[in-house]
């Protein structure tokens, strides 16, 4: 890092799966300074997962306060602050006295698979989807909220009399950054907002259909602003800042890649993998197992919104790898096993953990490995864990075809993962498409910080980010044919394998 650069400043606080991390950017979208903080996994049950949101927030402060020391600047040099946030993970908090009622629900947890399947008898999974662009399951927000309600004792009672409030991570950061329970804007994004399955794509309002539907009272909903204006100003630390943007992550890293027009496509690398592909003013309704979801608003300007492919899981299950089984005792080593061997060995992993998302859809679905025999070593399963990547990469590009028809002529990759060139590589050659990485990997910070900054007049336009935008790596494909096609059919053999475990 670079502490000399000349400012003025925005920073961006990005609230992750993971971690919680600040970065400071500079006007040509460089990265002056970084801090970051894993917080707790707390994992109560199988395929349950919460996080404290108590302790999140103290990261949060730690990080900010970091990142300005490292980059030697005050705040006073600090022109806004931009947030981005793992999307969907849901929080109830009393207003009065800014405590959570129970762990925030992480994305990740599908223990609103019953519950999904009940709103979604008779009807099917499609219940909402002409609405809100989301199939119903676990993933998203809502149920998650209709859980608590009916699980925490006295909750709804206090939600009714308006004590309780709602929000996903943004919203929970937002709020106790501009004051709390002294005065703290109680707002979300329309595009964290797109991932509750309460809010109607086409008014970019709260449903009061689908509020009745599942039993949520309106009294708890923060309200629902565009990525890119000012919320509020800071407390604390950053006394005085505006805060002027909040993006779910994945649309911050659409938004960082300067995927600003129709066609335009990302896929960030991180805890899991979600493909993002700017549609501009089209809600265009998925027949393949895609997500329609919001891109971005900026101020008063149309809504861009976005089809997506999510998968649950990729860079955690080298963390799975890593911290259960043992396996590795670095995420960084993943590569230097895999790359002992030459293949798989014949064995695919289809890491099902969180049930399978895009194209599935499918809560009762576990993780299996295929295909076992004594020959394989544990390089092999190394082997077979970066591909459990490429190939659920493939399969949302498939679906993205089918559904817009636009061929991929490249990817733009972000994110931790694609440090690993053996992964690109691989997602280069199960594609048979060229993948490029931006110098900044950290889109999902610079697409905030860029929000923020449009927000109060740093950048005039997206053009001006547009110039930001330079290649620093590009993978091409090695692979010859007949292999790819005979090992897509046997990743899809052992896919199959993986449903209907759960009842
Ligand atoms: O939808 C979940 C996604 O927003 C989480 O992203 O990078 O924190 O795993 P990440």
């Amino acid at each position: 890092t670079d502490a000399h650069t000349a400012g003025p400043f925005i920073a961006a606080i990005d609230q992750g799966t993971t971690s919680s991390r600040c970065i400071v950017f500079d006007k040509d979208g460089r990265i002056v300074s970084v801090d970051q903080k894993e917080h707790e996994q707390i994992f109560p049950r199988p395929a349950w997962v919460e996080h404290d949101a108590a302790e999140i927030w103290t990261n949060v402060q730690e990080v900010v306060s970091n990142a300005l020391i490292k980059a030697r600047i005050s705040r006073e040099d600090i022109k806004a602050i931009g947030i981005t946030n793992q999307r969907e993970t849901t929080l109830l908090w009393d207003r009065h006295t800014g405590e959570p009622v129970h762990n925030a629900i992480v994305w990740q947890d599908t223990r609103t698979d019953a519950l999904c399947r009940e709103l979604g008898r008779n009807v099917g999974q499609d219940r909402f989807r002409r609405e809100t662009g989301l199939p119903l399951a676990s993933y998203f927000a809502g149920p998650k909220v209709r859980w608590l309600l009916d699980n925490v004792e006295g909750l709804r009672e206090r939600a009714e009399r308006g004590d309780i409030l709602f929000g996903t991570m943004d919203s929970w950061v937002i709020w106790n950054l501009t004051g709390g329970v002294d005065g703290g804007v109680h707002v979300t994004d329309v595009t964290n907002a797109s991932r509750t399955m309460l809010m109607n794509l086409h008014t970019m309002e709260w449903d009061d259909k689908i509020l009745t539907s599942m039993e949520i009272p309106a009294a708890i909903l923060p309200e629902i602003r565009s990525s890119a204006e000012v919320y509020g100003t800071a407390k604390g630390v950053l006394e005085g800042i505006p805060v002027a943007a909040a993006l779910g992550d994945q649309q911050a890293a659409l938004f960082g890649q300067t995927c600003f027009a129709e066609g335009e496509a990302k896929s960030t690398y991180g805890t899991g993998t979600f493909l993002l592909m700017n549609t501009a003013d089209k809600i265009i309704n998925s027949y393949s197992g895609l997500l329609t979801t919001v891109g971005y608003r900026i101020g008063d300007q149309k809504p861009v919104y976005a089809l997506e492919g999510s998968i649950a899981v990729t860079g955690s299950l080298v963390q799975w790898m890593r911290d259960q089984m043992g396996l590795i005792s670095t995420a960084a080593e993943i590569e230097t096993l895999a790359s002992s061997v030459e293949d798989n060995g014949g064995a695919y992993f289809v890491p099902a953990f969180s049930g399978l998302f895009a194209p599935y859809w499918r809560s009762d679905a576990r993780g299996v490995i295929a295909g076992l025999t004594r020959y394989v070593t544990k390089a092999h399963i190394a082997r077979a864990v970066l591909e459990a990547t490429a190939w659920q990469t493939r399969e949302i590009v498939d679906a993205m075809h089918k559904d817009s028809g636009v061929d991929l002529t490249a990817l733009k990759v972000d994110g931790g993962m694609t440090s690993n060139n053996l992964l690109m590589q691989t997602i280069s050659d199960f594609l048979d498409a060229p993948v490029v990485r931006p110098m900044v990997a950290e889109t999902t910070c610079l697409g905030a910080a860029y929000a923020a900054g449009l927000a109060v007049g740093f950048w005039p336009d997206t053009d001006a980010l547009r110039a930001n935008w330079r290649r620093a790596a590009e993978w091409t494909p090695r692979m010859d044919a007949d292999t790819r096609d005979r090992e897509y059919k046997s990743w899809l053999k052992a896919v199959e394998r993986t449903m209907g475990w759960i009842d």
